[in-house]
């Protein structure tokens, strides 16, 4: 790849041999002025030189594979220079970063008079300024951000990136903080081990398996297996602790230029404290942590960066007596050690609240409702917000009346009043999502039912997909099944919807709500198609669970559904059906629409709570929206 540095080139090039041609001279010199001056290793694999992370006017010094940072001189932010720095190996030994017009001295390695000769980075990544025998410095014992395999984590070393560090304990556990006080993760050893630790030490192995090295132990305790271990050739992976404050395994294939997450430390992402800076409030859209604020009284600090933090529109001080406290229902503010010993209490929700409201020392609070009867009092500080409708608690922050809520699109379920006025998108998209994951649920017991009763486990999983089905009629038009109105001509409303899909009117049944917005109406339409299969008076009509999910998603084509017809009829879409079958199902039929859709839905969003946050957060904004 690049040559080594011009001085190397010049000075050294007919002395070099191949061990030798990694060795950087002293006096060499590189700047961010000239992308191409670089240090390579021997093998070309990692690079010392000035990268710029796109913006403008900002560089690094750093090591990179692929491109990518996997040691940055002074850290991040702590490295940041413009294009002028230039890096120095002095004739003393030292390695200096500098900045500017003015040379300001931005990072150094510290190592002037230790002897010092020449410096070197090896294959593995390893960066080392060597006197004639020993490494004196190198940057595999002094990390930034990043542990290569090979490299020796050890309770003296620390990752940092932003506010965030990631430190080894002498007791093996392995701790994630922000700025260096609050522990939002802490890991230990399995407990029954019971084995007080020497010297730990970290080690990631180029196969992907993380691990805690110890004298005291019998063997390596793994940490965590990267979900390709073993796999691929030609793969860096690396531990990254990264700027959103989570710990990550990565691996890279060489020349890629991309890196694939292949563990976290911290699983749910809004659990990292300060995620979304301060008075923030962290949420999942889709698929992503996303940051808002509590509500309209308050404002992004950085309208460009939502993970900034959030501010006040009106200071406490500027209202006094006219304080109150802003409801967030499943919402809760992170309380981890040391804040935990000073700011917990046993009190009700109510008191959570007033408390809070009395105090001159409080700015929220958060009641857990987990059980443990337990409230967290916050004092002025930074504070974290998570919000997700599977978190049980309550939360409340003081703020300058009068409380103006958040039109609710990024915070969904902020506050009951909001169900309906979800954005259209989302309630399609949560309509699809929790039909796809009741039916997956609703499969998965059908199968379990299936084989231990062929019988009557069939049957009963056609009854719940008709329930189903109803529901999703309903939500999709915003009307009920025995709604009757002057709108649909005085019959019951899946007669009418079905007449109106047959004139090809699909509109007249979409909630208007709906249609006012962008929706995709080809996905609707499926709803609506899948809507009337599973509500086909005759139970062995219905399609399969397997099926429906199939149809939603659009794999398989729909055939155009029959009509809700009423029972006597007798013949549904050229299938002649038996008539004293039809009649003993029929009761059941009706037994199970005799109860409201809604509560049967109700019952089994609540009942699918185990199944997945994305399913629980979808029937939970919809249980939201039911009980308008
Ligand atoms: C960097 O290298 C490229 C291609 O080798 C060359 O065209 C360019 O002039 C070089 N830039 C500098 C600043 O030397
Ligand atoms: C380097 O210089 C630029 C502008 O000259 C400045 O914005 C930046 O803060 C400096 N970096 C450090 C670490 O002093
Ligand atoms: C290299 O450094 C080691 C450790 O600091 C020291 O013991 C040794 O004498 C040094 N060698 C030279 C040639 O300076
Ligand atoms: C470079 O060297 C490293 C370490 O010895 C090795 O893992 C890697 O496969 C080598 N890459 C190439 C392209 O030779
Ligand atoms: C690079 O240096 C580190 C630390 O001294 C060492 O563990 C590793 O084996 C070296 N890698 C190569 C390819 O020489
Ligand atoms: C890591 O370094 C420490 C101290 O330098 C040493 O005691 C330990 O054995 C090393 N661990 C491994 C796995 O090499
Ligand atoms: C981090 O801690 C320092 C002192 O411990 C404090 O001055 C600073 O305000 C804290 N940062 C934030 C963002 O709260
Ligand atoms: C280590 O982690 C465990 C949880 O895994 C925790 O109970 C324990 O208190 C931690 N120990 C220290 C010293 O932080
Ligand atoms: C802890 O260790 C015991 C025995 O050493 C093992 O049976 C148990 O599964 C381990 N627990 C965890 C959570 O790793
Ligand atoms: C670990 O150390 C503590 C005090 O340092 C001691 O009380 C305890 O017995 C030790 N445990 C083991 C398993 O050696
Ligand atoms: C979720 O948030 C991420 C990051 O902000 C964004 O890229 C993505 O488009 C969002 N997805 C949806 C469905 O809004």
């Amino acid at each position: 790849m690049k040559l080594p540095c011009m001085v190397l080139s010049l000075l050294f090039f007919s002395f070099t041999s191949t061990i030798l041609a990694a060795d950087i001279p002293l006096g060499s010199t590189i700047s961010a002025s000239n992308p191409n001056q670089s240090w390579s290793s021997p093998n070309g694999t990692f690079s010392l030189g000035f990268t710029t992370d796109g913006s403008t006017n900002t560089y690094f010094l750093a090591i990179t594979y692929n491109g990518f940072p996997i040691w940055k001189a002074g850290g991040d932010p702590g490295g940041v220079t413009d294009s002028t720095a230039t890096l120095r190996f002095l004739p003393s030994g030292n390695l200096q970063l500098l900045n500017g017009s003015t040379n300001a001295l931005v990072w150094q390695s510290n190592t002037a008079g230790l002897g010092v000769s020449a410096a070197s980075l090896n294959d593995s990544g390893n960066f080392d300024l060597k006197n004639d025998t020993v490494s004196v410095w190198s940057t595999f014992n002094n990390p930034t951000d990043t542990i290569l395999p090979g490299q020796n984590f050890t309770t003296n070393n620390i990752l940092r990136s932003g506010l965030y560090s990631f430190r080894l304990l002498r007791s093996g556990n392995l701790t994630l903080t922000w700025n260096d006080s609050i522990v939002y993760y802490n890991s230990g050893l399995n407990s029954s081990m019971n084995i007080n630790l020497t010297s730990p030490s970290l080690g990631l192995q180029p196969i992907g398996i993380f691990s805690l090295f110890d004298p005291s132990l019998p063997g390596p305790v793994i940490i965590a297996y990267s979900s390709d271990y073993v796999e691929g050739t030609d793969i860096l992976r690396f531990v990254k602790l990264d700027g959103d404050g989570n710990l990550r395994i990565y691996s890279s294939a060489r020349g890629s230029r991309t890196e694939i997450v292949r563990w976290a430390a911290v699983s749910d992402q809004c659990e990292v404290f300060g995620y979304c800076g301060d008075l923030g409030i962290c949420s999942y859209n889709d698929t992503n942590p996303v940051c808002g604020c509590p509500s309209e009284n308050f404002e992004l600090v950085d309208p460009k960066d939502s993970r900034k933090g959030c501010k006040r529109k009106v200071e406490i001080e500027d209202c006094p007596g006219s304080a109150t406290m802003l409801q967030l229902d499943h919402a809760m503010f992170l309380t981890y050690p040391p804040e935990i010993t000073s700011q917990v209490f046993f009190v009700g929700i109510s008191a959570c609240r007033l408390n809070c409201l009395v105090s001159g020392s409080c700015i929220a609070s958060t009641s857990l409702a987990d059980g443990t009867g337990l409230c967290y009092l916050k004092v002025p500080a930074f504070v974290s917000g998570y919000q997700s409708p599977s978190l049980p608690s309550t939360s409340y922050l003081k703020v300058c009346g009068p409380v103006i809520p958040n039109p609710s699109t990024s915070l969904v379920g902020i506050d009951k009043d909001n169900g309906w006025r979800l954005h259209a998108g989302i309630v399609a998209v949560v309509v699809v999502g929790s039909l796809l994951g009741l039916i997956v649920l609703e499969g998965g017991l059908w199968f379990w039912c299936c084989r231990n009763s062929p019988k009557f486990g069939g049957l009963s999983a056609q009854y719940a997909l008709l329930d189903y089905g109803m529901v999703l009629l309903e939500i999709v038009s915003g009307k009920r099944n025995f709604e009757v109105s002057e709108e649909t001509n005085r019959k019951k409303f899946s007669v009418w919807a079905y007449e109106e899909f047959e004139k090809g009117n699909v509109e007249a049944i979409v909630d208007k709500r709906l249609t006012s917005q962008e929706v995709d109406m080809d996905q609707v339409l499926r709803v609506i198609q899948v809507s009337f299969w599973c509500i086909h008076e005759q139970p062995s009509q219905r399609p399969m669970m397997g099926k429906v999910v199939q149809m939603l998603e659009g794999i398989t084509e729909i055939d155009k559904p029959p009509g809700p017809k009423a029972f006597t009829e007798g013949s549904v879409g050229g299938t002649s059906v038996n008539a004293s079958s039809v009649s003993a199902l029929s009761t059941f039929a009706a037994s199970a629409l005799a109860p409201s859709s809604s509560s049967s839905f109700q019952a089994a969003g609540v009942s699918s709570i185990a199944s997945g946050k994305n399913l629980e957060r979808a029937s939970s904004s919809l249980l939201q929206s039911e009980s308008n």
